[in-house]
């Protein structure tokens, strides 16, 4: 059931558990996503990249694909369909081509144009049903070429731009997308209480949920996180899989080199992943 990410998401923020979003890349992947959750009874967030959604042809071919898929999987826990990271002529693009959220990524403006693009497509989105996620403080790493220091947003920035009607807020903490490095410091969670505060009953977003230790995402849920996102994590473990599947020369045995064949021990891993992720963030049986 394709539906805006606003209220699975207040319903995450009331009831103190998160819900994942997994970045897709192709249709295996959203097949798994979609499989997986329905599954575990979980509402989910499918995330596109801008580089995903230009690999699988557009967000016109995403949106149908997902909404075909949707319809002739039976999936009845609410998707929400969300352009990740998006840039202001991204955002306008998903909200026509039938995407159901969208996230506007203006951290990189300074603060006024920040707040007078969110403001423009937070109205664009709200007026066709959309929901939009904004962003303070540069999520750090690296995703998709795009490459940003890590940042701990300002709780007056947040508060700033969460008053402007977005429905979920991105705060950097000290999170960076990809592996962390051995080095890091962790999640800032003063940081979060102030933003918490700063922000009132804003569903938090959490974005590099990949490598994240299990004891932090717990913590971080407990301060008003709402919605984590995984991405990199689903692709480490889809390409171990299949490299063990290649390297054990499974794919030259009879008929193992068929790409269904050969891709289904990745598509098992993403499986694996996204269940473990959901049963952390407490979304399973909430849908
Ligand atoms: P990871 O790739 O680190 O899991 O981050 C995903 C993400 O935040 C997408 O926006």
């Amino acid at each position: 059931m394709l539906v805006n990410a606003a209220e699975m998401l207040n319903k995450a923020r009331e009831g103190h558990y998160a819900v994942g979003q997994f970045n897709i890349n192709n249709l295996e992947w959203t097949k798994t996503i979609l499989q997986t959750a329905e599954e575990m009874k979980s509402p989910v967030i499918l995330g596109v990249s801008e580089g995903a959604a230009k690999y699988m042809c557009g967000f016109k071919t995403v949106a149908a694909m997902v909404k075909a898929m949707d319809e002739s999987l039976g999936i009845t826990v609410p998707v929400a369909l969300h352009l990740d990271h998006g840039s202001y002529e991204g955002a306008k693009k998903c909200i026509e081509a039938g995407f159901t959220s969208i996230m506007f990524d203006g951290s990189h403006y300074p603060i006024e144009e920040n707040v007078q693009k969110t403001t423009e497509l937070v109205n664009e989105a709200h007026a066709n049903g959309l929901s939009i996620e904004a962003e303070v403080g540069a999520i750090g790493g690296e995703e998709d070429g795009v490459i940003a220091a890590g940042e701990v947003a300002d709780p007056a920035e947040c508060k700033k731009i969460a008053d402007l009607g977005v429905d979920f807020l991105a705060a950097g903490i000290g999170n960076i997308h990809g592996k962390y490095p051995v080095n890091w410091k962790g999640l800032d969670f003063d940081a979060l209480a102030a933003i918490k505060t700063a922000t009132g009953n804003m569903p938090l977003v959490l974005h590099g949920g990949t490598g994240i230790p299990a004891d932090m995402i717990t913590r971080a849920i407990s301060l008003g996180v709402s919605k984590i996102n995984v991405n990199t994590e689903c692709q480490l473990a889809f390409a171990a899989a299949v490299r063990k599947y290649v390297e054990a020369g499974k794919d030259l045995e009879g008929k193992g080199f068929d790409p269904r064949k050969l891709l289904a021990p990745g598509c098992v891993a993403i499986h694996d992943t996204v269940k473990e992720k959901i049963e952390l963030f407490g979304s399973a049986n909430k849908a």
